[in-house]
């Protein structure tokens, strides 16, 4: 078909939200929507599209990442115009100066260095055509480079399109892309909760991030770029700091932090500057990079085969501390494993005082031959989580000890278990151990869970008092029992119970994910999840049946069937029940239904059939809007049992109507509630799950 300007554009528009949307549910959900022939002609469709109007070609068009995708992580790859090179590394002053006396050999003018901070993330190389970024890729071999353009555009500071002018037309730009340290810690904490492996250092977490599939989390991570080399002959600057300086006022991001320097000298005062003051640096550096200054020297001393023979990166070591052991904490963590971590004399390594290092578990204790007021080293691994390394035996006290692992939980006394593989000891008490318990319902509120705004504080308060113990209190919670507390006002609290209604819209799924049963990750809550389909039927499956989820294995199957044989765990999914949760695939939840009090002021008081806040969010769904006191604006006052006299009062003095609960539910159409808002059964105690 012979298509004009306008009706091409819309067509290759269509075909490539059609070719993403199923890239989509392929790759995230596993669920292709169309026949992998059907996928391809589409693709050669748009290819050719493209090709005739190649003014319409993005770079972030499905037809740029095909070829490997499917056998390798989902990105398309492409040979980098010029071959990203490593640097020859050196840990001592005197190679540089072997450095500085080569080059000097070699040149026969006067030449300067352009000295830099060596940045600790992961390298990128980014092509600019017409002023906007075209294309960016990973250093893959040096080679060949995976294209992860999509994720590029959503770091913050890399720029979609170049401001000032002079640019060259087409241009390769280079640097690395990191992860700021608070980003870094953020990243971990939440890791953890969720169960992942957390990251061993912000190098690691910013090429994890960098290649991740789905760009909205890439922009969510908090990455920021810095870019340091523009390969030689592409733009036409006497100097590498001119090039760089040219770059800034196109609005690339260039680091400030870097020195031209003249000789040795000032190039040991800015190694010297630099090792102190990047501690304080927000994001992790490793050495300083000794640049050749003047371009044409760089292409007299050219390159060797794996790196060029104009630059020398100068290493800074790992910075080690020795101290004492002042004790040993045995910290019980969510899942009940218990980790032994070492109270040190404060020593300052790598920026940050440190005071605390993980001696990981009994097994780490045992190798170490750590005892009682040992003398050890610590180092900061990948120069953020601080490490044992070795002990100093030769500072040992006479008589010293090897200091005991605890029988039992340090926090509730239970007798600690060594399951048969485990590397760690755990206590066993899940549900009455008070670190288990809050970790859990720390968990339950974070974002990739039931995504409710409130922090670790917020938890460890209601717990403390006693207002919270399982995930399901959370939803009883009255604005009333929050502003008694200490630093509640209004508005706090109003947010956190719009957040706690907001989150019964959250997918069946993820309240699987958030109930926490060990194991079982974002991932596996899923995949079980969708095979189920409810929890009941997941509640009723047997180990076969669990074991047929394909990412399903025996621990995890153990630990589900585990966690619905406890009687307390199907009590508390029948209060979550109550309290509006979805809990199977495709239920509607409380939102949904209709527009019957569209407009309508509504005043709640007293008690229902179900629950107040599930109250409240029903009329949410249904188009009206809750408010705490009677005025004039108020619609009808919506009376329970024991309403509030003051409520009544108000609304006869200003002819508010007021409704019960039977006339409240006439108003609204017929299956605007969902069956899940019936009054629950009454408690009975029984194992029963529903
Ligand atoms: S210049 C031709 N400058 O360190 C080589 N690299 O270990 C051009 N790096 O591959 C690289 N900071 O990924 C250069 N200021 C800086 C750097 C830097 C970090 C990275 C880069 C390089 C690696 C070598």
């Amino acid at each position: 078909m012979e298509f004009d300007r306008s009706q091409a554009l819309a067509r290759i528009s269509a075909l490539r939200e059609l070719l993403r949307e199923n890239a989509r549910k392929y790759y995230v959900e596993n669920a292709p929507t169309m026949s992998d022939f059907e996928y391809d002609q589409r693709m050669h469709e748009l290819e050719e599209l493209e090709a005739a109007w190649p003014e319409f070609q993005s770079p972030d068009s499905p037809t740029r990442r095909v070829g490997s995708d499917l056998e390798d992580g989902g990105f398309a790859k492409f040979p980098h115009k010029y071959p990203m090179l490593s640097l020859g590394n050196t840990y001592s002053m005197e190679e540089v100066e072997a450095f500085a006396e080569r080059a000097s050999k070699t040149l026969e003018g006067g030449f300067s260095y352009c000295c830099e901070l060596k940045f600790d993330g992961t390298a990128i190389c980014l092509t600019y055509r017409d002023g906007r970024l075209f294309r960016a890729l990973t250093r893959g071999d040096g080679v060949v480079g995976d294209d992860v353009t999509r994720n590029a555009l959503q770091i913050a500071n890399i720029p979609h399109v170049l401001s000032g002018s002079g640019w060259p037309a087409e241009f390769e730009i280079r640097g690395e892309v990191l992860m700021p340290y608070d980003s870094f810690d953020r990243l971990n904490a939440e890791r953890e909760l969720a169960e992942d492996p957390p990251f061993a250092n912000p190098r690691n977490a910013a090429s994890g991030s960098l290649k991740l599939q789905d760009p909205a989390e890439v922009g969510r991570r908090g990455l920021f770029c810095t870019l340091y080399h523009i390969p030689v002959g592409q733009v036409d600057f006497p100097t590498h700091d001119e090039a760089l300086r040219a770059a800034a006022e196109w609005g690339l991001p260039v680091s400030a932090d870097r020195r031209i320097c003249r000789n040795i000298g000032e190039i040991e005062d800015f190694i010297a500057h630099w090792d102190t003051a990047r501690k304080s640096l927000p994001y992790a550096t490793d050495g300083i990079v000794i640049k050749i200054n003047e371009m044409d020297c760089q292409r007299a001393l050219g390159y060797t085969a794996k790196s060029p023979r104009w630059a020398v990166a100068y290493k800074f070591k790992a910075e080690q501390a020795l101290t004492p052991v002042l004790s040993i904490d045995y910290q019980v963590g969510r899942t009940g494993a218990v980790t032994p971590v070492a109270n040190l004399s404060p020593v300052f390594i790598s920026g940050t005082m440190v005071r605390r290092a993980t001696l990981v578990n009994a097994d780490q204790m045992e190798a170490l031959d750590l005892h009682e007021g040992d003398w050890v080293y610590v180092e900061k691994g990948g120069e953020i989580i601080p490490k044992i390394t070795a002990v100093e035996p030769s500072r040992r006290a006479p008589g010293a000890r090897k200091p005991a692992f605890p029988t039992l939980c340090p926090d509730c006394g239970t007798p600690l278990v060594r399951e048969e593989g485990e590397a760690k000891w755990f206590c066993p008490n899940s549900l009455g151990c008070p670190t288990q318990v809050k970790g859990r319902l720390i968990h339950f509120l974070s974002r990739k869970a039931m995504n409710v705004l409130a922090g670790e504080a917020t938890v460890e308060q209601l717990y403390s008092l006693g207002l919270v113990r399982t995930p399901s209190d959370f939803y009883s919670l009255r604005r009333e029992d929050l502003l008694r507390l200490e630093g509640w006002k209004e508005r706090s609290a109003e947010r956190f119970l719009q957040s706690l209604r907001e989150s019964r819209e959250v997918p069946f799924e993820r309240v699987l994910f958030a109930v926490g049963i060990r194991f079982v990750g974002e991932t596996t809550a899923r995949d079980v999840a969708r095979h189920f389909g409810s929890v009941e039927a997941l509640a009723a499956a047997s180990r076969e049946e669990l074991l047929a989820v394909p990412e399903v294995g025996e621990v995890i199957a153990d630990s589900i069937l585990r966690f619905f044989a406890d009687p307390r765990n199907g009590d508390e999914i029948r209060r979550l029940r109550e309290a509006g949760l979805r809990l199977s695939v495709g239920e509607s939840g409380p939102a949904q239904h209709s527009d019957a009090l569209a407009g309508k002021v509504i005043v709640i008081s007293g008690n229902f059939s179900i629950s107040r806040d599930a109250m409240k969010a029903l009329i949410e769904a249904n188009g009206g809007k809750n408010s705490g006191s009677v005025s004039g604006k108020t619609a009808f006052l919506l009376a329970g049992s024991k309403p509030g006299p003051e409520k009544i009062r108000k609304a006869g003095e200003l002819g508010v109507p007021v409704l019960d609960e039977a006339a409240f539910r006439a108003l609204l159409p017929e299956g605007a509630l969902p069956e899940s808002e019936t009054p629950a059964a009454p408690e009975d105690g029984q194992l029963s799950l529903f």
